[in-house]
């Protein structure tokens, strides 16, 4: 069975006031077992808790009679603009929670002018989701990247990146933290272990020594090291960020082999349960990696303090990742778009109320760990 569908009227819209009355909104629209996929966590759920609870143990320590009117949230990375630093992580399956799939998602991060990062999983096909995102940013080039698990057979990870680049993606962001998926227990309880007929991984289709028209399951090979990721930057002009390493040794390693950034998450706190939330990682991150490449940072990101918070510690932008999903879920394309217009106001006003000109102001002073003051 597919998802009971009840769109919200649009005038409805401007009542969610925040990321959170999103969720709450999802949650009664979603089917529970659909809710439970894209809520839940591995195992405990420690990570996913810790997450957001890192941000709300730092406080904000503003500077005042800044003296400027205007704020500049524009950020370059790797060579693609983003608007804000905001972008969209990705996240696999959104036709499971609207019709549009990733044309929704694909439409709302252009308008939004932000970078999405489109997942190998994704129930639509790259082509058509890049279609969708030019068609929809009409005076410029939509800002798009491609997420992707090193595939167990080398040519089938080329022929991912290929069409990537044919759809003119500008960075590829490989997820290191998946040598077997992680436990979602809830899924277990709710017996989710596949697609719902009709809805594929419309990327995975017709690889490698595949029947024509078969699509593969998600999965990355356990057996992959570093080699691999070196093998993958000698077949492509794209750069390449490495999502999921968390120790600053795994940094240090992916700095030194040259790979062009690192997008510090632990995946929604979805693979190895009780890891630490990725904020409490970011200064050391910052130290080991910020000075030699952009450290994107994911998880928890519910607020445009949240946002301040992240880039004040060293990060060059944030992804969101179930926001977008509640977004999707309550208003298909509309919906995404103002989650993102959400954010992009909330920091506006942080930037402000911090006396910051922008976001290249944030500096690490203006973050102090709430218990030690207390
Ligand atoms: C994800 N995430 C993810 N990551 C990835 O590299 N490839 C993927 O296909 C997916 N799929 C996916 C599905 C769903 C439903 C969720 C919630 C998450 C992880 C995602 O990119 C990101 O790291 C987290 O979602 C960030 O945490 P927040 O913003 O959800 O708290």
């Amino acid at each position: 069975t597919t998802t009971p569908r009840t769109e919200e009227p649009p005038g409805a819209l401007e009542d969610l006031l925040t990321v959170r009355e999103f969720e709450a909104r999802a949650r009664r629209i979603l089917d529970p077992v659909h809710y439970d996929y894209i809520a839940g966590g591995a195992r405990d759920e420690v990570t996913v808790r810790a997450n957001e609870a890192g941000f709300a143990r730092l406080s904000l320590l503003p500077r005042v009679l800044g003296g400027t009117a205007e704020r500049d949230s524009a950020v370059s990375i790797l060579g693609t603009r983003a608007s804000m630093p905001v972008l969209v992580s990705p996240t696999a399956f959104h036709r499971l929670v609207c019709a549009e799939g990733e044309i929704a998602t694909g439409r709302a991060a252009a308008r939004a002018d932000t970078i999405l990062i489109a997942s190998m999983a994704s129930t639509v096909a790259i082509r058509e989701v890049a279609a969708a995102a030019r068609a929809a940013a009409t005076d410029r080039d939509p800002a798009l990247w491609f997420q992707l698990y090193l595939q167990p057979d080398p040519q089938d990870t080329l022929a991912l990146v290929r069409r990537a680049a044919a759809a003119g993606c500008t960075a590829l962001v490989v997820t290191v933290d998946s040598p077997v998926l992680g436990v979602n227990e809830r899924n277990v309880r709710n017996r989710f272990h596949d697609l719902p007929p009709g809805l594929a991984c419309e990327n995975l289709r017709n690889l490698r020594g595949d029947e024509p028209d078969t699509v593969r399951r998600i999965g990355m090979s356990p057996e992959l090291n570093w080699d691999d990721v070196d093998r993958l930057r000698a077949h492509t002009k794209l750069p390449v960020l490495l999502k999921g390493v968390l120790h600053p040794e795994d940094a240090r390693i992916a700095v030194d082999r040259g790979v062009d950034g690192l997008l510090l998450s632990n995946h929604g706190g979805r693979q190895l349960d009780t890891v630490p939330a990725t904020i409490e990682l970011l200064p050391e991150f910052a130290a080991v990696a910020g000075r030699k490449v952009p450290v994107l940072l994911d998880g928890g990101v519910r607020r445009g303090t949240d946002v301040v918070k992240a880039l004040a510690l060293g990060a060059t932008a944030v992804g969101i990742g179930r926001p977008l999903v509640w977004g999707l879920a309550v208003a298909g394309e509309e919906g995404a778009l103002r989650v993102l217009e959400l954010l992009r106001a909330e920091l506006d006003h942080t930037l402000a109320l911090c006396g910051a000109r922008g976001v290249k102001d944030l500096t690490p002073d203006l973050v102090r760990s709430a218990q030690a003051g207390a």
